[in-house]
């Protein structure tokens, strides 16, 4: 009797991973069937092709229809199609496809930029070259879109649309042909990707603020179409900081928008999407293609084709055009360095020679020194300055040391600055700033490890500073009777430090594939 039940559980189970199996062969996911330089120089013929090669994978031309997503067919040949695993090892086995990939999630890089927008791109200093301030050239961004309205892209000075642009101005929600000028030449978007993969979160329109057009949601492709081409702004500023003329690298080249970035919480952009938009680019005619998304390490090798920059930037580039990639943020770790493909140019992230000094003068007349970016609201006079240990609301733990949230005690805290020691990665000025602020403190102090990001904690003035004068704040705090102090704004001051460096949340190498080789670039013939 138990031999016979022991038996049919396992018959049981034996059913139910027959059962199982049969589930995950037949739920279709998006795959990227790779095939190479184009054979046909009709974008119609190779497309006809992909649909030939669909049909007789699936069994029938409906079929194949509903589960193509994009057929590549202007810079390489290729298409992304829904499709079980099975069906994607066969089509693997067809003698013009190179690889099948599954569709991989990328994330934009330069996030850590928003730290960094109004205050970093908005330098005069920079010299001229003799390249026309790019007139006449055409850049493409692939990225989160673009904010048309932003006083960069005004078109006032630009030259006419170059001739042999084949590319559209792609209207959508919030973006119609007005959207579009001689500063912003063309706008794409590309979302069928990232959309099977979100289960339709934005088509849906739910919990995103996405924009079903080349709007820009997130930032990130403002930010870098403008810090490529953004034509002259007087006086831009940072609410006071950093005031002066912003400008692009090249103030008169064309821009063409192609974007493959949602504000999707898993992930931003999709391998299919990436590659369409490499394929339409090359298709309108972009003579540079910048891009600042990627993957963490580990990296894959330069042909391996889930690397879909790797692949879209190598058409493009035999193409003749040049391709810049971001290198990651993944710094300041050694050997973080990715998209470093033989034949795009990497970018890391430098300092520029500003910074915003902020003075803390102690109730003794000492002036110590510090960073900060908020401004406006630091006219306290003097007030009490006290340390967050000495506050805490439990002394028998560590969490009040970096201002860990509800670590310290309300009454001790009212109507103080508080100064904070952070030695670790768990905590940030801005969630310590929450801290304070919720205990009823006026102010905040920030020690932490050397970082050349600076953010405003807005809710309170907080002020970044190093450990040194952290420690000596601390024995001022010690030994006083009652320490106080004064928080002044911030200032800019050019000039006074040493710079370019390699930015301190930038990834840099070795390269983990080329370690011997600092950059290789091949230049066009
Ligand atoms: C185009 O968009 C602009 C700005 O969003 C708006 O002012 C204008 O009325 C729109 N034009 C058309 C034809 O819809
Ligand atoms: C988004 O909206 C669709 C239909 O409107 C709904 O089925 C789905 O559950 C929503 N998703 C989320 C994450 O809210
Ligand atoms: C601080 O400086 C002010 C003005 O310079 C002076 O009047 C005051 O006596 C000084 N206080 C101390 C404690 O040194
Ligand atoms: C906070 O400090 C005050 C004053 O020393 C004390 O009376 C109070 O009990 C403390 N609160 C907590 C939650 O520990």
């Amino acid at each position: 009797m138990i031999q016979l039940l022991v038996t049919s559980a396992l018959l049981l189970l034996q059913n139910f991973l027959i059962l199982s199996q049969i589930f995950a062969e037949e739920a279709s996911t998006v795959h990227i069937v790779y095939m190479g330089d184009k054979i046909y120089h009709n974008p119609e013929t190779t497309k006809k092709y992909h649909h030939k090669m669909l049909t007789s994978l699936l069994g029938s031309k409906e079929d194949a229809k509903t589960s193509l997503l994009y057929s590549y067919k202007h810079g390489f040949s290729g298409f992304a199609a829904r499709m079980t695993k099975s069906q994607a090892e066969d089509i693997a086995k067809f003698p013009e496809v190179v690889s099948v990939i599954p569709n991989g999630i990328h994330k934009l890089h330069t996030t850590r930029s928003w730290d960094f927008i109004g205050v970093h791109h908005s330098s005069a200093e920079i010299v001229f070259d003799e390249s026309n301030s790019g007139g006449g050239t055409i850049i493409g961004v692939i990225d989160t879109g673009i904010w048309p309205e932003s006083a960069s892209f005004n078109d006032e000075a630009m030259g006419n649309i170059p001739s042999r642009w084949k590319g559209v101005c792609q209207v959508g929600e919030n973006f119609n042909s007005t959207s579009c000028n001689k500063k912003i030449i063309g706008a794409r978007w590309f979302l069928k990707g990232i959309n099977d993969h979100t289960k339709k979160l934005i088509l849906g329109n739910n919990g995103t603020s996405e924009y079903l057009s080349a709007r820009d949601a997130i930032g990130h492709g403002t930010h870098t179409a403008s810090t490529a081409a953004g034509y002259f702004v007087e006086n831009a500023n940072y609410k006071g900081l950093a005031s002066g003329l912003a400008r692009g690298g090249a103030p008169l080249a064309h821009l063409a928008i192609y974007k493959v970035c949602w504000d999707v919480p898993v992930g931003h952009c999709s391998d299919a999407d990436i590659l369409k938009a490499f394929d339409m680019a090359i298709h309108d005619g972009v003579d540079v293609l910048t891009v600042s998304l990627g993957i963490d390490i580990p990296v894959f090798s330069y042909v391996d084709h889930r690397d879909t920059i790797a692949i879209g930037s190598f058409h493009a580039t035999s193409k003749g055009i040049t391709v810049v990639c971001s290198g990651g943020n993944s710094g300041p770790i050694s050997q973080t360095v990715t998209n470093t493909a033989p034949w795009l140019i990497t970018v890391a992230a430098t300092t520029i020679d500003r910074t915003f000094p902020t003075a803390i003068t102690l109730g003794n007349n000492l002036t110590l020194w510090g960073e900060s970016v908020d401004n406006g609201k630091h006219n306290l006079g003097f007030v009490g300055l006290t340390y967050s240990e000495r506050i805490a609301r439990d002394q028998s733990d560590d969490l009040a040391k970096d201002c860990q949230s509800g670590s310290l005690n309300k009454t001790k805290a009212a109507g103080k600055i508080v100064l904070c020691f952070s030695i670790s990665d768990q905590q940030d000025i801005v969630s310590a700033a929450l801290t304070v602020k919720k205990a009823g403190g006026i102010g905040l102090i920030y020690a932490q490890r050397h970082e050349d990001g600076l953010r405003e904690c807005s809710i309170l003035p907080c002020i970044k500073v190093d450990y040194e004068v952290g420690t000596q704040l601390l024995t001022y705090i010690r030994r006083a009777r009652f320490p106080a102090a004064r928080l002044s704004l911030p200032k800019t001051v050019i000039g006074k430090w040493i710079s370019p460096r390699v930015a301190s949340f930038s990834s840099r190498g070795p390269s983990t594939m080329s370690p011997t080789v600092l950059k290789v670039y091949i230049a066009q013939p």
